[in-house]
């Protein structure tokens, strides 16, 4: 890329019309064709992670709609400038909007999904796996977004609309840029959780490669294998991302029973435990897993986890950080799910310092 930048400088003096066509098309094919999650500033970014404030902080009565943002840029947490329900800017809506302005969902050319136990303007159904995202890329690459947003997104022809059940408690939101390779093992870690896919398009030309995104999309429930499944996944800049996903087949809490366990590391547990509910603070098995109970982000909000429907974890020393599907609660067993599992330094640093007080055992 830089040498045909030199290259057209250098013949710029002799070929200026040449030199403005050149630069207009390195702009419009680095800038704009490529699908990715974007930041704060509509520009591409390998990952980004937004943590919705909730309305009711300690000692503050907040709008329900701002929000802190990292990304792989580094640094650590931001404070948006922006609301998370304006159409005017913010990593979320730039990145939606290629789905929404960029007509993405009329294409044969990519495919997409939208994914939400809780559909938008559909009636809640038990059957499927307790699992909010979005998907959506060509065959070069896209995303991945996973979040624990109710509602959301909303339909494509709607454009970007944040609703009104996602401002109370606090909200995730994890978003991957991928190449293409990356979604047949999406597709397949999501098989084990048959999340609700309430608008999904995957056009004939990409139904060989990605079988399984063609059930989900119909609504079919695919054969397993097992129970549970889990999966690396490189990002597009090759950051390592492990998906964990169990079936409702599993009935056991995923936190302490599996990724603990399995990561072999004790694990801080942010989720949404509404009173006589939740799972306490467990230390029967090797690893331990410990409930989570108050939230510090910067510079100094602070606020208690019944109002945060985040769902996250972090291991107190062995640097890494989940972000997920499921609470912490007896009913949730008994539900479909997945974690998204990080060892990205600026990822563990963020959240490792959000844990103002838990719950040990
Ligand atoms: C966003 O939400 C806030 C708080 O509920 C509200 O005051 C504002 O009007 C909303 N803005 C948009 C664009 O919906
Ligand atoms: C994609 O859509 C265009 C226009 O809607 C159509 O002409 C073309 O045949 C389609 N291509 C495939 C592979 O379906
Ligand atoms: C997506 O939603 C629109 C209407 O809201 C509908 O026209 C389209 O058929 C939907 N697609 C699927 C696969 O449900
Ligand atoms: C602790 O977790 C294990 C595995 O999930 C479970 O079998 C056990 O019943 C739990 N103990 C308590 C007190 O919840």
């Amino acid at each position: 890329m830089s040498s045909a930048v030199t290259v057209s400088l250098r013949m710029a003096s002799h070929f200026r019309p040449f030199f403005h066509i050149t630069v207009f098309l390195l702009c419009f094919t680095m800038g704009r064709s490529h699908i990715s999650c974007r930041n704060e500033a509509d520009e591409p970014v390998d990952w980004f992670i937004i943590y919705k404030l909730p309305k009711f902080k300690i000692g503050e009565v907040g709008s329900g709609v701002d929000y802190m943002y990292l990304d792989s840029a580094g640094g650590g947490w931001q404070r948006s400038t922006f609301m998370v329900n304006t159409t005017q800017g913010g990593a979320l809506v730039n990145t939606l909007n290629q789905l929404y302005k960029g007509k993405a969902y009329m294409s044969n050319s990519s495919v997409y999904a939208l994914y939400n136990d809780g559909a938008p303007e559909l009636k809640y159904i038990h059957t499927y796996g307790h699992s909010k995202g979005v998907l959506l890329f060509d065959r070069s690459q896209g995303f991945w977004l996973s979040h624990s947003i109710p509602h959301f997104p909303s339909f494509p022809e709607r454009g970007y609309q944040y609703p009104s059940s996602g401002k109370r408690n606090g909200q995730t939101a994890l978003c991957m840029t991928y190449p293409y390779a990356q979604f047949l093992s999406i597709a397949q870690q999501l098989a084990f959780v048959y999340p609700r896919f309430y608008n999904c398009s995957v056009p004939s030309a990409f139904s060989a490669d990605l079988p399984q995104l063609v059930q989900l999309c119909k609504g079919s429930k695919l054969p397993l294998t097992s129970d549970r499944g889990v999966k690396p996944l490189f990002s597009l800049s090759g950051d390592k991302f492990v998906s964990f996903m169990k079936s409702e087949l599993f009935v056991d809490d995923i936190y302490n029973a599996w990724v603990a366990q399995a990561l072999d590391t004790d694990l801080l547990v942010e989720t949404w435990q509404r009173q006589g509910r939740e799972l306490p603070s467990n230390c029967s098995l090797q690893k331990h897993t410990m409930n989570i109970k108050r939230i510090q982000l910067p510079p100094s909000v602070q606020f208690e986890s019944r109002y945060d429907h985040s769902k996250w974890c972090v291991s107190p020393v062995d640097r890494v950080t989940c972000l997920g599907d499921l609470n912490r609660v007896k009913a949730q067993m008994l539900r479909a799910g997945g974690l998204i599992c990080s060892y990205n330094p600026v990822i563990y640093k963020a959240f490792r310092k959000a844990v103002n007080w838990y719950i040990s055992c």
